[in-house]
């Protein structure tokens, strides 16, 4: 049998159209639009739209698909009594047990047919965000904001959690953040998802999968890890001090490396200019010269680059964004790609089932009754 790399790496494990990587040349694209011409032109929701029908919508589907995302943003106040209850619980922790309830309150739960799962892609990508700016505004004793169906998407996420409208340029950055962190190919989360899929459970579960991998640390919780150091610093200094330390005592830094990218993260390259900008307009332009001096000496010390969790940390605390909220937003957005995958993975499916390559004891043991262990 052959033996594959620890953690799968280079392992070519699926057929997708959905999303193309090269990490040696630093191209991310869409059912192949590069994520810089997304950057500059789309908005979220035609994002969405692209990785489920792998092409842009007319004028007409957008806003069939922006309707039906409105329609569907309420949550089941079975859930939103859940959300409220669990109080000051970790967020990821909520989102995870409160996206999976979500399918105990919906009628085609069960049902696995294309139109069906495609509908409860929308209710997902819908409900994901209301179930984060709700838990947010009751654990904070707010009252719960009602969204706006004349916002889109990024504007009616950053409403409903704080209850202000933003301004163009907040929304367009929270917009350009969910296009940036969408779809990744098969990245641990999605990976994951897929396999639930694999074996024909229903979508509920399979990004609830999903879910529980996006919180480790080595993956979406990285974000939270980044805001983290650079704020405990407290200065530029003491921050670059704290990075020596850690390569000396060989901890990773939040942030940096890839498991597939050898050269710039090309989400990085927006965040990065986002960063400054927001941080300009909000006061915070120390976190964003702080970030940029720790990239340039991580380069030179161990030659890793910054990847999209670097600059995503400081753009969203620049947009008011609580710091443990980060990750579950990275949810809110990666939902979109989770179910690009789940509903490709539908459509042409095969059971993912890998096999080990077995080290333990020499098979044939000999049995030793309990008294004698
Ligand atoms: N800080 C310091 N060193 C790092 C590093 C980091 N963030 N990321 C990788 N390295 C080093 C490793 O120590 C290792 O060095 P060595 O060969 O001298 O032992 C080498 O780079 C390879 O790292 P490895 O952990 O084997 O790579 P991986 O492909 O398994 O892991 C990540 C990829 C993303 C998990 C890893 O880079 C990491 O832990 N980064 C920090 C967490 C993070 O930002 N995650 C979000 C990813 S988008």
């Amino acid at each position: 049998m052959a033996v594959t790399g620890a953690g799968l790496e280079g392992i070519v494990a699926t057929d997708s159209a959905i999303c193309f990587i090269d990490g040696d040349l630093g191209i991310l694209s869409y059912q192949g639009f590069d994520i810089h011409t997304l950057a500059d032109h789309a908005t979220f929701e035609e994002v969405i739209f692209l990785l489920w029908n792998g092409r842009l919508p007319n004028r007409q589907e957008l806003d069939g698909l922006k309707a039906a995302l409105v329609k569907h943003r309420p949550i089941d106040k079975n859930v939103a009594g859940f959300v409220g209850w669990v109080g000051k619980s970790n967020p990821m922790d909520m989102l995870r047990t409160a996206v999976s309830m979500l399918s105990l309150y919906d009628p085609q739960a069960k049902d696995m047919s294309p139109e069906a799962n495609h509908e409860k892609a929308i209710k997902l990508m819908a409900q994901t965000a209301t179930i984060v700016t709700t838990f947010d505004r009751l654990r904070n004793g707010k009252t719960v904001v009602d969204g706006d169906p004349s916002l889109g998407f990024a504007a009616n996420f950053l409403y409903t959690l704080t209850g202000k409208k933003p301004d163009e340029v907040m929304e367009r950055a929270f917009d350009l953040a969910m296009i940036l962190h969408a779809d990744h190919e098969l990245n641990a989360s999605t990976f994951a998802a897929r396999v639930t899929a694999a074996t024909l459970s229903d979508i509920y579960s399979s990004v609830t999968s999903g879910i529980g991998a996006l919180k480790g640390p080595l993956h979406g919780g990285a974000n939270e890890d980044v805001i983290r150091m650079l704020l405990e610093a407290g200065s530029e200094s003491a921050a670059l001090q704290h990075v020596h330390d850690r390569l000396n005592t060989k901890r990773k830094i939040p942030g940096f490396g890839h498991r597939v990218y050898r050269t710039e993260d090309p989400r990085a390259t927006h965040l990065r200019a986002m960063s400054e900008e927001l941080g300009k307009r909000t006061g915070h332009l120390d976190l964003y010269l702080t970030s940029k001096k720790l990239e340039e000496t991580i380069k030179d010390l161990k030659g890793l680059n910054a990847n999209v969790d670097f600059y995503s940390a400081s753009t969203y605390y620049s947009l008011g964004i609580p710091i443990d909220l980060f990750t579950p937003i990275f949810a809110v957005s990666r939902m979109s790609g989770w179910t690009a995958h789940i509903l490709e993975q539908y459509r042409n499916n095969r059971l993912i089932r890998p096999r080990a390559e077995y080290t333990g004891k020499a098979v044939g043991q000999p049995w030793i009754p309990i008294e004698q262990r």
